[in-house]
């Protein structure tokens, strides 16, 4: 019996102790020359739809909602963040190889036509991350005209 009431105290005494911890931010107030839209046209609508649905996992800075204020929201999020980024930075877009440009410009496209980004752990909080389907087709068809103009670039 006596175990069992413990188990949430320690539990509590835990979720205190790492409220002190903060690791730090993804947030860069950098020039971005290897920006993507350095490297292809970017339409303002494009921009806002892939700042406000991928940004805060595939670029450099990050718009912290509050709760990652409270641990282990921020844990989560970093976790999701380094593996974001790894994949693909659109901060980035300029130092890959044209090839791999091209593959990550088809799997944008594959992860829209699939739903599987952004990440549904992601959309159950951030709503507006949520993209309807004319949404999808605008980013569907800037990232088409994307592949037609770093292909001919790279010719
Ligand atoms: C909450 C964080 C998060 C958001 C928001 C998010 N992603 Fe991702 N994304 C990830 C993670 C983590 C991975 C790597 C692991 C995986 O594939 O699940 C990934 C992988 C990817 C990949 C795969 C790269 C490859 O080469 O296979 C693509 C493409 C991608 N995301 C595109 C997008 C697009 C486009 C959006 C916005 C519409 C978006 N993501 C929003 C976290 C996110």
């Amino acid at each position: 019996m006596n175990g069992i009431k413990k188990l949430p105290l320690g539990l509590l005494v835990i979720l205190i102790i790492i409220q002190f911890v903060h690791p730090a931010r993804n947030k860069s107030g950098q020039a971005m020359p290897n920006d993507i839209s350095k490297m292809v046209t970017m339409p303002p609508d494009v921009q806002g739809i892939l700042k406000k649905a991928c940004y805060d996992c595939h670029s450099n800075n990050t718009d912290y909602p509050w709760y990652t204020y409270v641990q282990p929201f921020h844990w989560f999020m970093d976790y999701h963040i380094q593996s974001g980024k790894e994949e693909l930075n659109f901060n980035e877009f300029g130092t890959y190889t044209p090839r791999r440009q091209q593959s990550k410009l088809r799997s944008i496209e594959n992860s829209l036509k699939d739903g599987t980004m952004p990440l549904s752990s992601y959309t159950l909080i951030h709503r507006n991350a949520i993209l309807s389907e004319a949404e999808k087709s605008l980013i569907i068809s800037w990232v088409q005209n994307s592949k037609d103009s770093l292909n001919k670039k790279n010719l």
